[in-house]
């Protein structure tokens, strides 16, 4: 099967995540699950105190693990669950040197993780749309095409495998950001294959 194949399951969007009425919500947490700033502090200000006092009973997240939550206040939306997971930050690797190909970083493996581990949550639970901020590429200082190639590399190579979720949406909270995921999902060996201009 092409690796284009799951691509029709994969939306890029741009907004604030808490808007959105996908049955799970992810959220790019800390090792605490005590909340902070960025998607952080956005998941948590429109789920409610309820969810910071869930969290304190969960001992912590470690880094590219997840976590799956009630959605508190933001069941009136219609999401389900949160998952909560926490990204690397980036220049965490003690090996690094900056020379690394893709995918030859710890920092890299760790964010790929992230992406499974939330993926294998929703199909645990049945879910059946996820959406993802840009894991760690605020704070925590991935570089976002890098980040990019991760997330969408982790997500295809999962929904090619299950059937659930059968949705997942890259919620980007610029442009610009969703210009960089729009432009790793143009499959352009098929525009390649029809002479389209942006195959080039
Ligand atoms: N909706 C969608 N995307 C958002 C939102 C939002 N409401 N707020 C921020 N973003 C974007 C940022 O622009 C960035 O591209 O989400 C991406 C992740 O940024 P952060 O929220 O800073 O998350 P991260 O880089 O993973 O850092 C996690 O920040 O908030 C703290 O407690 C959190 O310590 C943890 C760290």
């Amino acid at each position: 099967m092409s690796p284009y194949a799951a691509d029709q399951r994969i939306e890029v969007v741009v907004g604030d995540l808490t808007t959105l009425r996908t049955e799970a919500l992810v959220n790019a947490a800390n090792e605490s699950l005590l909340g902070g700033s960025g998607v952080d502090g956005a998941i948590h200000r429109a789920a409610g105190p309820r969810l910071l006092a869930h969290n304190r009973t969960l001992g912590g997240c470690s880094t590219g693990s997840a976590k799956l939550t009630p959605a508190f206040d933001l069941e009136a939306q219609g999401v389900k669950a949160l998952i909560h997971t926490v990204g690397p930050i980036w220049g965490d690797d003690p090996l690094a040197d900056g020379t690394e190909p893709l995918g030859y970083r710890l920092e890299d493996n760790q964010l790929g993780r992230c992406y499974a581990s939330v993926l294998e949550l929703a199909a645990a639970h049945g879910l059946v749309s996820v959406a993802f901020p840009a894991i760690s590429t605020g704070v925590y200082g991935f570089p976002k095409d890098r980040a990019a190639t991760i997330a969408i590399g982790h997500v295809r190579a999962f929904l090619l495998r299950s059937a659930l979720p059968e949705r997942v949406v890259f919620c980007c909270f610029t442009e610009e950001d969703a210009a960089i995921y729009r432009a790793r999902l143009k499959p352009r060996d098929i525009l390649r294959q029809i002479g389209h201009p942006d195959s080039e």
